[in-house]
């Protein structure tokens, strides 16, 4: 793999089954990709990651795979999949998959003939097999329910740490591994450029498996005793020698800085970047549901130690928003273009790589559900099945359904995503909301996204510059520079509804005003939602 290309490269998230709807059957498809690359060109993406493609039950939208080296009929054939990618190269940009080999569907051939390719256990000692209790551990799933699953067959379990039809495979058995490699292989030989590797810190369990405390089996299977052993063999297996610019990003819930170093140190070869998640975690208490207000100087300080932690070794990957989070616009901000704007500018200044999730650049926002029957995603479904109505406002708030609303394309029916009846409802937002209206307004947030990635291909400071948190503790402002070769970038964002005074040096507003949201007042107090970047 030749340097680190991806450290100027801004990534654009697909979630294929809402981006695009050529055919009128409701769901996203890769003809409906392609006829939006000029799109994604104007914005001025480097490279697109598409969430799953394969065949696939859709029980956990498409992260249950059936067939890895297929594309669903849903999303249309190979033969698409290949002119996208034609599509995408010819326009000078990269395409990723999401490799997702932590499990598999149930419904994929392995499943019943490689029984020990999966975790199967006995019940509990001195239980009855398939009785409540007699799991053989107290692992909880994180679709809710234990993460055993009874098989009356065979009379023992099989683990599942996401839903029952996604049964975890055993990477202790390498004949499962050269499986996953060759499978890889193949891709890259079809000419994708890397990959999104879903939960990829789980693949290494502790083979005892314990009980873990109150059900949290995390303990044993996240970052667990061979993951780098893994990581590094899949490194060799599959990327080392090859002389095309790669991507690799793996996904790893709980993961620490300390962690973060040693799996993106280049000199380990076991993945570019990784997606952590503690600052997308800040807003609740131990589960996701349990919603707490943002502490924007607790997410300051913890952006800043993750910086700090890979300034010398190791790359951040940058994100608020993908398909499994809720839109940062509502979350972080008040839902306005400007908060989009300044939330937009924080991230994509800071040191590493940035991700876009589809709608982010218009300022997409969560969707106004009203009762359980809007969702579609089985983690909201199976919580409220458990939790009851008392659930519905943390499901509005934090439901993965959020993001998953159709891409607002237009202002016509369903947003111009389709001509059929979407799988899940556009926002009625998309009126307001929408590229058509985002592309011919300077003033979009697409622009601005626009002139944000523009930035980062410009000026080396952005990539390679040193990363100082100011004001660490107003809880208003989000201050900071950069540094690189003589060259200062200060970067200044008011994350409240109300003006801020910024405690920062006068003197800055004398230097090149690079980037504003709102017309230049020369005053060091900044209005709700205002962000600027200066240079000198
Ligand atoms: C993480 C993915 O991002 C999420 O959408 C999925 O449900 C789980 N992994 C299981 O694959």
């Amino acid at each position: 793999m030749t340097g680190s290309w991806w450290k100027s490269a801004v990534v654009y998230q697909i979630y294929p089954r809402s981006f695009s709807d050529s055919d009128g059957d409701g769901v996203g498809d890769l003809r409906g990709i392609e006829e939006r690359l000029d799109y994604l060109s104007a914005l001025g993406v480097d490279v697109l990651w598409l969430s799953p493609v394969y065949p696939s039950p859709q029980d956990d939208a498409g992260y249950d795979i059936s067939d890895y080296q297929d594309i669903d009929p849903v999303f249309g054939t190979l033969d698409d999949f290949d002119r996208l990618l034609a599509g995408v190269h010819a326009r000078g940009m990269k395409l990723i998959m999401d490799l997702v080999v932590n499990h598999t569907s149930d419904e994929h051939p392995w499943f019943r003939a490689k029984r020990d390719w999966y975790w199967w256990r006995p019940a509990r000692p001195g239980m009855t097999p398939g009785t409540p209790g007699a799991e053989p551990t107290n692992w909880r799933s994180f679709f809710s329910g234990p993460a055993w699953e009874y098989d009356e067959e065979s009379g023992e379990y099989y683990l599942h740490l996401f839903s029952r039809k996604q049964p975890d495979l055993n990477w202790e058995n390498p004949e499962v591994r050269q499986a996953i490699y060759a499978m890889m292989r193949w891709w890259l030989d079809r000419g994708v450029d890397g990959f999104r590797m879903d939960v990829i810190n789980m693949i290494s369990k502790d083979p005892a498996l314990p009980d873990g405390p109150g059900g949290d089996g995390s303990a044993f299977y996240l970052c667990g005793p061979r993951i780098h052993e893994f990581l590094q063999e899949m490194h060799r297996e599959v990327f080392a020698g090859r002389e095309r610019e790669l991507l690799t990003v793996g996904e790893m819930p709980g993961v620490t800085v300390d962690q973060a170093v040693l799996f993106t140190d280049p000199a380990r070869g076991e993945v570019d970047m990784v997606f952590q998640f503690e600052h997308v975690n800040i807003d609740h208490g131990p589960s996701k549901w349990d919603i707490k207000p943002l502490d924007l100087v607790a997410l300051k300080a913890t952006m800043n130690r993750w910086q700090a932690g890979l300034a010398s070794v190791g790359w951040n990957s940058l994100y608020w928003n993908n398909h499994d989070q809720p839109r940062v616009v509502s979350r972080y901000g008040d839902g306005s273009p400007l908060a989009a704007k300044a939330l937009g500018t924080v991230l994509h200044l800071h040191r590493g790589t940035p991700y876009i999730y589809q709608g982010e650049e218009l300022g997409m926002t969560n969707a106004p559900f009203e009762t359980i029957a809007d969702f579609r995603d089985i983690e909201s479904i199976n919580h409220y099945a458990e939790a009851g109505p008392s659930a519905l406002p943390a499901l509005r708030a934090r439901g993965r359904d959020n993001a998953r609303t159709p891409m607002q394309w237009d202002a016509s029916p369903h947003a111009g995503f389709t001509t059929g009846t979407p799988w899940i409802a556009a926002n009625p937002n998309h009126k307001e909301i929408n590229a058509a209206d985002a592309v011919s307004d300077p003033d979009s947030v697409f622009h601005h996204y626009r002139r944000l990635i523009d930035l980062r291909h410009t000026e080396p400071c952005v990539v390679h510059g040193d990363f100082t948190l100011l004001l660490p503790d107003d809880p208003s402002v989000y201050a900071f520079t950069r540094s690189y070769e003589g060259t200062e970038l200060l970067v200044l964002a008011n994350l409240s509804a109300e003006p801020a005074q910024a405690a920062i040096d006068p003197a800055w507003l004398d230097a090149e005003l690079v980037l504003a949201t709102l017309p230049d007042e020369r005053s060091t107090t900044l209005r709700p939602w205002e962000a600027r970047v200066y240079r000198r």
